[in-house]
C-alpha cells in the first residue's frame, strides 16, 4: 500500500477527556499539547485544518461518581466540563471546537450510526448471565460491584479489577459479590446485547495496519496494534445496562445504552458536525488526512474498535496516523486522579499566572514520545531558568535592548554580510525546514530543540561578535550584526509560535510585526531598515527556589494523606451490636507487669505476672514477637480478669492482657493513665 502525501485537509481529532474529574499535566503533555503544536504549525502552513475536541460524558465511573455524591451523572459532567474547558482555553490549546457527548447533536449522530450498522446486520446479538440488583431493579456494571478478591483476599476487590493485587477479574469471579446499589447480594440474570464481531475485521486490519502502517506509525503504536491482532481479536460487546448514556435506537432495548467506547469516538464526528454544515468533507473524503492525538492506553480503541466501526458503517475515512504518547509521571510516580497525584492545571495557574508557556516549554521537552517520562519540579525550574531565561529570553532581550541602544530602536541597515554572517543565514535558511520536518512527523521535541537552536546561534553570534566593543570604532559593523540578531528574532517568532503562542505574540508586539506564514520563514529580511521596534519587555523570568520548594511540599503532603488513608482503608470494618449487658460482663483491671520471660521453645509467648490489686497471676501472651521481656517489666496495663483460664505450653494462663493492633500487625499495649491503681475497675 502507499502512503498518501497530498492531502488537500487535515481533520485533527484529540482524546474527549472523562468529564469526571479535572485536567493535569499528563493529559497536556501526551495529547493535547503536541496536538495543538502540530494543528498551529498546520495552521501557519495555510492548511485546511480543523481540530476538535470535547468531553467524554458517558461511562460508569462518571454514575458512580454522581451515585457517591448524591447528585446526577448531568451534575458531574457539567461541572467538570466548565473546568476543562476553561483548562485547556488558559493553556491556548486551540480547539476550532469543544464540544460535549451529553449534548443532542452526539446523541442523534451516534444513534444513526448504531441504528445503521445495525439495519446492514453488522452486530451479532447474544444473551449472557449478567449480575442484578433485585433490589433497585439494575443489572450491575463491573464497577458496580464489590467482593473478597479470590487471588488476595481483599474484601473491597471491584468486579473487574482488584485494586489491591492489580488482577484483573471477571464479576463472577468475587466470593462474596454485594451491589454498590443497595449493599445486598445480586443475582445472576439473563440480559440481552450487541457485539461488534472484530473477528471479521481481522483481515482487513491485517492488511491496512499490519502491512499499510509499518513504517509510519510509531513503533509503540503498530506493536500494540500488531500484538493485539496476532493475538486474534473477538467480538466486543457495544451495548452495555445502565441508564446513563446514548439509548440503544431499536426496539425491545429498553434500559440499554451504547458501550462509552463506541458513543465516544463518534463524538468527534458529531463535534465536527456541530462546529460545521460542511462537515462531511472532513470525514469522508479520501483528500482528508485524518490524525487522531491520544495517550497508550487508547491505542486499540483508536486503531482498531474506531477504525472496525468505521469500516463497518461504510461511508468514512480511515486515520492516517494514530501518533499516541507513552506516559509522564509525576516525580517518579505514576500520576493518579484517585490518589490525587498530580499537577493540575487550574492549580498551577494559580501557583504560576501568566506562565503558561512554561508549562508548555517543559512539557514538550519531557514530552514521553517513546517512552514514559518523567515529569520534576526541579526539572521544570532548570528548563525555565537555563534554557527559557538564559537562551531565549536573554538573547530577544540582548539584541532589543542594544538596538535601543545604539540606534533609537530603528532596525539598523546591514552594511556588508561576512563569512561568519553568511554561516548563521544558512542555518536560518535550514532551521525551519528542519523543524517542519520534524512536526510532519510528529516527533514534537526535536522540533523544539531545533526551534532552541536558532535561539543558541543567536546567542553564540551576539557573544562572538561582541558588537558593545566595536561601536565606538566601527558602527556601520554593529548595524549588521544587530539587523542579522534581529532578523533571528523575527524568525524566532515563526518558528516559535506553535510552540511557545503566548510568548511569540509579545515578541511581535516588542518587534512590531505580524504573524507571517510558515513560508514566510524562507525570507530572511522580516525586518526593514528603519522598522521602529517597541520597548522591550520581559518574557521569562527566573523561577526561585522557594516556589518550587512549595510545589514539592505540596506533593509531600498528598503523599502523607494518601498513606494516612490507606492505613484507614484497611482497618478492620465495624463489628456487630452487642448490648451493655454483654459488655459489663467483661472484668477488666488496670494492673502492673511484675515478670516477664519467654516461654522456652515458642517464639511467640511471654510468661506474665501482673499485679491485678486483687491478686498476683500468670497471664501468657503472644506479644514476644514484639517485646523483649526485659523491657516491659513495670508497664502498666489492662486486664481481662474473668476469662476462662487456659493451659498454654504447660502453663495455665489466668486471663488476657490488652492490646491495640494496627492492620500490619504490629501492637501496642493499652496503658491506663496514672493514677489508676492496680485492680481499679474498667468500664
Ligand atoms: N475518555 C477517554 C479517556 O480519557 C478517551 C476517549 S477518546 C474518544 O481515556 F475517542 F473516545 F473520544
Ligand atoms: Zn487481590
Amino acid at each position: 500500500m502507499d502512503k498518501k502525501t497530498d492531502y488537500q485537509r487535515y481533520t485533527v481529532t484529540s482524546a474527549l477527556p472523562y468529564a469526571n474529574g479535572p485536567i493535569h499535566i499528563g493529559h497536556l503533555a501526551g495529547v493535547y499539547i503536541p496536538a495543538d503544536i502540530y494543528v498551529r504549525f498546520l495552521r501557519m502552513n495555510g492548511a485546511d485544518v480543523i481540530f476538535i475536541g470535547g468531553s467524554d460524558e458517558h461511562g460508569v465511573p462518571i454514575t458512580i461518581k454522581a451515585l457517591q455524591q448524591g447528585v446526577t451523572p448531568q451534575d458531574i459532567v457539567d461541572r467538570y466540563h466548565g473546568i476543562i474547558k476553561k483548562s485547556f482555553e488558559d493553556f491556548g490549546i486551540s480547539f476550532d471546537i469543544y464540544s460535549r457527548t451529553s449534548n443532542k447533536v452526539h446523541h442523534e449522530t451516534a444513534s444513526a450510526f448504531f441504528r445503521k450498522m445495525y439495519e446492514a446486520g453488522q452486530f451479532i446479538e447474544k444473551v449472557s448471565q449478567q449480575y442484578f440488583d433485585e433490589e433497585t431493579g439494575h443489572f450491575l456494571a463491573d464497577r458496580y460491584i464489590t467482593g473478597t478478591c479470590p487471588h488476595c483476599g481483599y474484601d473491597k476487590a471491584y468486579g473487574d479489577q482488584c485494586e489491591k493485587c492489580g488482577t484483573s477479574l471477571n464479576a463472577t469471579d468475587l466470593i462474596h459479590p454485594k451491589s454498590v446499589l443497595s449493599g445486598n447480594q445480586p443475582i445472576l440474570k439473563e440480559t440481552r446485547h450487541w457485539f461488534l464481531p472484530l473477528d471479521q475485521y481481522e483481515p482487513w486490519l491485517r492488511e491496512w495496519i499490519i502491512e499499510g502502517h509499518k513504517d509510519d506509525w510509531k513503533p509503540n503504536v503498530y506493536g500494540q496494534c500488531k500484538s493485539w491482532i496476532d493475538q486474534g481479536l473477538q467480538p466486543r460487546a457495544v451495548t452495555r445496562d445502565l441508564d446513563w448514556g446514548v439509548k440503544v435506537p431499536i426496539e425491545g432495548a429498553d434500559g440499554k445504552v451504547l458501550y462509552v467506547w463506541f458513543d465516544a469516538p463518534i463524538g468527534y464526528i458529531s463535534a465536527t458536525r456541530e462546529l460545521t454544515p460542511d462537515w462531511e468533507k472532513y470525514w469522508k473524503d479520501k483528500q482528508t488526512k485524518l490524525v487522531h492525538f491520544i495517550g497508550k492506553d487508547n491505542i486499540v480503541f483508536h486503531c482498531i474498535i474506531f477504525p472496525a466501526m468505521l469500516k463497518g458503517e461504510g461511508t468514512f475515512i480511515m486515520p492516517d496516523n494514530v501518533p499516541a504518547n507513552e506516559f509522564l509521571n509525576l516525580e517518579g510516580e505514576k500520576i493518579s486522579t484517585s490518589r490525587n497525584w498530580a499537577v493540575w492545571l487550574h492549580e498551577y495557574l494559580e501557583d504560576f499566572p501568566d506562565k503558561q508557556d512554561v508549562l508548555r516549554y517543559v512539557l514538550t521537552s519531557a514530552a514521553p514520545e517513546t517512552k514514559d517520562n518523567d515529569f520534576t519540579w526541579k526539572d521544570f525550574q532548570a528548563r525555565n531558568n537555563s534554557e527559557l531565561v538564559a537562551i531565549l529570553g536573554n538573547f530577544i532581550n540582548r539584541t532589543m535592548v542594544l538596538t535601543h541602544k545604539y540606534f533609537e530602536g530603528k532596525v539598523p541597515v546591514v552594511d556588508l554580510f561576512n563569512e561568519s554572517d553568511s554561516v548563521v543565514l544558512e542555518e536560518m535558511r535550514q532551521i525551519p525546514v528542519r523543524i517542519s520536518i520534524s512536526l510532519h512527523s510528529y516527533r514534537f521535541r526535536e522540533g523544539l530543540s531545533e526551534m532552541m537552536n536558532l535561539a543558541r546561534l543567536g546567542n553564540k553570534y551576539l557573544t562572538d561578535n561582541e558588537p558593545w566593543k566595536l561601536f565606538s570604532t566601527n558602527p556601520a559593523r554593529v548595524g549588521t550584526i544587530l539587523n542579522l540578531s534581529l532578523q533571528i528574532c523575527a524568525l524566532l517568532t515563526i518558528t516559535g509560535e506553535p510552540f511557545l503562542p503566548f510568548s511569540m505574540k509579545k515578541v511581535r508586539q516588542i518587534l512590531n510585526l505580524p504573524l507571517f506564514s510558515w513560508e514566510d520563514a524562507s525570507k530572511l529580511d522580516w525586518l526593514k531598515p528603519g522598522h521602529q521596534l517597541n520597548p522591550p519587555e520581559l518574557l521569562f523570568e527566573k523561577i526561585e527556589d522557594p516556589a518550587i520548594e512549595a510545589q514539592v511540599t505540596k506533593l509531600i503532603k498528598t503523599k502523607e494523606a494518601n498513606e494516612a488513608a490507606q492505613l484507614n482503608l484497611t482497618v478492620k470494618p465495624a463489628k456487630e451490636v452487642i448490648q451493655y449487658e454483654d459488655f459489663i460482663k467483661m472484668d477488666i483491671r488496670s494492673g502492673t507487669i511484675l515478670e516477664a520471660v519467654k516461654v522456652p521453645r515458642t517464639d511467640k509467648l511471654l510468661k506474665l505476672k501482673i499485679d491485678t490489686g486483687l491478686d498476683q497471676r500468670i497471664v501468657v501472651s503472644g506479644i514476644a514477637g514484639f517485646f523483649k521481656p526485659e523491657g516491659i517489666i513495670g508497664k502498666r496495663v489492662c486486664i481481662l480478669m474473668n476469662l476462662a483460664p487456659r493451659i498454654l505450653k504447660g502453663i495455665e494462663s489466668q486471663g488476657m492482657i490488652l492490646m491495640a493492633e494496627n492492620p500490619d500487625g504490629t501492637l501496642f499495649f493499652v496503658t491506663p493513665d496514672d493514677g489508676a491503681i492496680n485492680g481499679a475497675d474498667i468500664k
